[in-house]
């Protein structure tokens, strides 16, 4: 069976105040679409078709206003609520039901992925049954969680924004995981900052030797765009692709496209729905 995705737009945004104080951070562009766009892509090329969206009981309607239920992109999208930001991992208690048992993947709504063949990999990884991080070399690992793997890339040591970190390999905003999962997140007690940690859930899969790593070297990018200057940077770099290459960095209509779930009418009709150059890129996958 193939796994169910939860989106995680849950928070304030504070660190982008007073940019976040009239609009949610995952409305926001990075250069020619929606942060939001960027998730849903990475769990479209993970062949996940069932998607929860998790957000703030105001912004709800919002999200669903731009997204409906997912259909024109071939997909089904549902919507819950994180009445107060208390963690990542409260995301997968929330989303029990939605889960019915089965395998997900969860991310971050303000992750962005990008790179030669990691449709491929996503794809890849999603149908076999092993809970995986992926990591990424950072020179600032204190914003983050970061994580030592030995030889067979199984996690050997994990730690929640370290002062002084163990490594360089940051935890990037993108799990999967078994059916077990929201058991596990039940069983975890907020940390000090009051949040159910993401990584005291890792850190229970590690305990039980079933978590592993998949590290995502040069030929990829990962953008944690939760600051003024990641914001920024996720603009610049999204802009250069596109302008240099040609194409669309996660483009959901292209996607769902591409994987069939859509028709070319269909693709046509979203075309159509747009007088300027993203109408125009729609346009021509299809000649
Ligand atoms: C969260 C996780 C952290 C992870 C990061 C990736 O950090 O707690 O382990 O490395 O996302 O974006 P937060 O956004 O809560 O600072």
């Amino acid at each position: 069976m193939t796994r169910k995705g939860i989106i995680l737009a849950g928070g304030r945004g504070t660190r982008l105040y007073p940019v976040t104080l009239g609009v949610t951070k995952c409305l926001l562009p990075i250069y020619d679409k929606p942060l939001i766009y960027y998730s849903i892509s990475t769990l479209m090329l993970s062949d996940i078709r069932d998607v929860l969206i998790i957000t703030t009981p105001e912004d709800s309607k919002i999200y669903a206003r731009l997204l409906g239920d997912g259909s024109e992109w071939g997909i089904n999208i549902s919507y819950d609520v994180q009445p107060k930001p208390e963690g990542i991992a409260q995301a997968l208690i929330i989303g029990e039901k939605f889960l019915c048992n089965r395998s997900c993947a969860l991310i971050l709504a303000d992750n962005i992925f990008h790179g030669n063949g990691l449709s491929e990999k996503l794809s890849k990884i999603s149908k076999n049954n092993k809970n995986t991080v992926f990591t990424y070399t950072v020179d600032d690992p204190s914003r983050f969680g970061v994580c030592e793997v030995d030889e067979n890339n199984m996690v050997i040591s994990l730690e929640e924004k370290p002062i002084d970190s163990i490594s360089n390999q940051a935890v990037t905003g993108l799990y999967f995981y078994d059916n077990e999962v929201s058991e596990i997140a039940k069983t975890i007690v907020p940390s000090l900052r009051g949040e159910l940690e993401i990584t005291d859930v890792n850190i229970e899969y590690m305990k039980a030797k079933k978590l592993y790593s998949e590290p995502l070297k040069n030929e990829y990018k990962w953008i944690d765009a939760g600051t003024v200057d990641s914001l920024m940077d996720a603009c610049s770099y999204v802009r250069n692709i596109e302008k240099n290459e040609g194409i669309k960095i996660s483009c959901p209509e292209e996607i769902s496209y591409r994987k069939g779930w859509i028709s070319s009418e269909m693709l046509q009709k979203l075309a159509d729905n747009y007088d300027n150059d993203y109408g125009k890129y729609i346009k021509k996958l299809i000649s």
